[in-house]
């Protein structure tokens, strides 16, 4: 039913149903690079392997395993890495402060019992997300030795503003003649 067909139609009738036809088909475009897209990025998370995962159980994390207590803290392993394990609750960290050395890397691990946490050590690159039944790691160095804030990053109730810890660097001397194999060092004061 082409406008062509209809000379009866006004000049202006016709320029309108043209018009009307060209933003159908504009809508119908947009509408179709939307799915589009929506199927392109949909396949490739899907092919995408996911990155390591790592699971804890929460209701045991007080038990039994590398989340207990004792365990908390910077450890020198038996290979020489600096570690250290924490725990996020609402609203502290476990330990609350923490010691790790001036220019080696220093390996974090650490998970949540009751909520989404996350620090951010000062200026420095340690950041991450603590989710309850999950382990978070990464590596970082300090290049820098002096004392840093570490705050909760993670909305987590209404304590959350609260909830800060103290992330202490240590000249690198200072910690390997502190560090005792086996041992948990921090710097909460006792
Ligand atoms: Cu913990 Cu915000």
């Amino acid at each position: 039913m082409s406008e062509t067909l209809r000379p009866a139609m006004p000049g202006s009738e016709a320029t309108a149903v043209a018009a009307e036809r060209r933003w159908a088909l504009v809508v119908m475009a947009i509408i179709g690079l939307l799915v589009l897209m929506m199927i392109v990025t949909g396949l490739h998370w899907a092919a995408m392997p996911p990155s390591r995962v790592e699971t804890v159980d929460v209701r045991t994390l007080h038990l039994r395993g590398e989340f207990v207590e004792s365990n908390l803290g910077t450890s020198l392993e038996p290979d020489g890495r600096v570690m250290v394990r924490l725990i996020a609750q609402q609203y502290s960290f476990e330990p609350q402060c923490i010691v790790v050395p001036e220019g080696l890397p220093v390996t974090f691990r650490g998970t949540a019992t009751d909520a989404i946490h996350g620090f951010i050590v000062g200026r420095t690159n340690a950041n991450t997300m603590l989710v309850p039944g999950f382990v978070a790691t990464f590596t970082t160095t300090f290049p820098s030795a002096g004392e840093q804030l570490m705050p909760c990053h993670e909305y987590c109730g209404t304590g959350h503003e609260a909830m800060w810890g103290r992330v202490q660097v240590w000249p690198r001397q200072q910690f390997l003649d502190r560090a005792r194999p086996g041992e948990r060092l921090n710097c909460v004061a006792r």
